[in-house]
């Protein structure tokens, strides 16, 4: 099942009335921008995955597909990161992907913006050359709810790869990510608000819906939907394994003074039984 996106609807006027009533906060925001000022990190991203292809492979990664890459911002991240690094992002949506153009790939210096291609293409069918990393985040694969359609994700993707490259995906969990909640950040001028709005507990599908809250009281409401099945993690090592690959690693943060989550992502062969958590997997070819 595919991710659903529903779109905020303008409430600009139409040639010809006398009076445009004025814009909302909601009415002039720009979703993609708020969604990766709200969930994105690719400084992170690429800090991780550079680090931990090194340290597994001995060398440094260069081809590097980004699944489900939307915006591409971690495309344009990756080729501003060394001058030997190229990237292909794959997206379905073709207002996401020209989003990205205009705004990531658009504001690349030329020698970076050759080393970058966007398809829009399903990530169960692209063919590409073969690459050194797939990097697939913020749980996209999820939208894959049939085992045997996950697992021939991941093998195709095993197929895609170089001889030594490696699949990194993230995943989340705990008791909270089975509750219809929602959760409130503030960002400076809105509020991001993560609904869990339905989970199936015989099927494991949930719904859940990503709005965005203004200081004039406004509100972007199911800003992004998706519609995926909660899978676990030993799940996702038995199906990465079906799919072929060898050595899958999970990788657990620590938590700092404040007893926060400390973003640093360490191999681990046990985690905490947090209320909600989010862990890294490598899985290597
Ligand atoms: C949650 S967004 C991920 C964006 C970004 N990669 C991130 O880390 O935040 C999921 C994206 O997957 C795309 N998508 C969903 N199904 C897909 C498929 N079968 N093949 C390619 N892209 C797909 C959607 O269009 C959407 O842009």
């Amino acid at each position: 099942m595919n991710i659903k996106k529903t779109r905020h609807k303008s409430s600009g006027k139409s040639a010809g009335q006398p009076k445009s009533p004025r814009l909302t906060k909601a009415d002039k925001a720009d979703r993609h921008a708020l969604y990766e000022l709200s969930v994105q990190s690719t400084e992170f991203e690429y800090e991780f995955i550079d680090k931990q292809f090194k340290r597994i492979r001995g060398r440094k990664a260069k081809l590097l597909r980004e699944d489900f890459c939307g915006t591409a911002q971690m495309c344009c991240e990756w080729v501003r990161g060394r001058r030997s690094n190229h990237a292909i992002g794959v997206d379905l949506d073709p207002e996401v992907l020209q989003w990205g153009r205009d705004h990531h790939v658009h504001a690349l210096k030329p020698a970076e913006k050759a080393r970058v291609t966007l398809l829009q293409e399903d990530v169960l069918k692209v063919r590409t050359d073969p690459v050194d990393i797939v990097l697939a985040m913020n749980f996209s694969w999820q939208i894959f709810e049939q085992r045997s359609v996950l697992r021939d994700y991941f093998a195709s993707v095993r197929d895609s790869l170089t001889e030594d490259g490696i699949m990194f995906l993230d995943c989340f969990g705990g008791y909270d990510a089975y509750r219809e909640i929602e959760e409130k950040t503030r960002h400076k001028g809105f509020t991001y608000v993560w609904d869990q709005a339905s989970y199936d507990p015989v099927s494991g599908h949930m719904v859940c819906h990503i709005h965005f809250h203004f200081t004039d009281g406004s509100k972007l409401k199911k800003a992004f939907t998706y519609e995926w099945r909660l899978y676990g993690l030993p799940e996702i090592r038995d199906i990465l394994l079906d799919a072929g690959f060898s050595n899958i690693t999970i990788y657990w943060q620590g938590w700092d003074k404040n007893d926060e989550p400390d973003g640093n992502f360490k191999p681990a062969t046990q985690g905490d039984a947090d209320p909600g958590w989010i862990a890294m997997i490598s899985a290597e070819k």
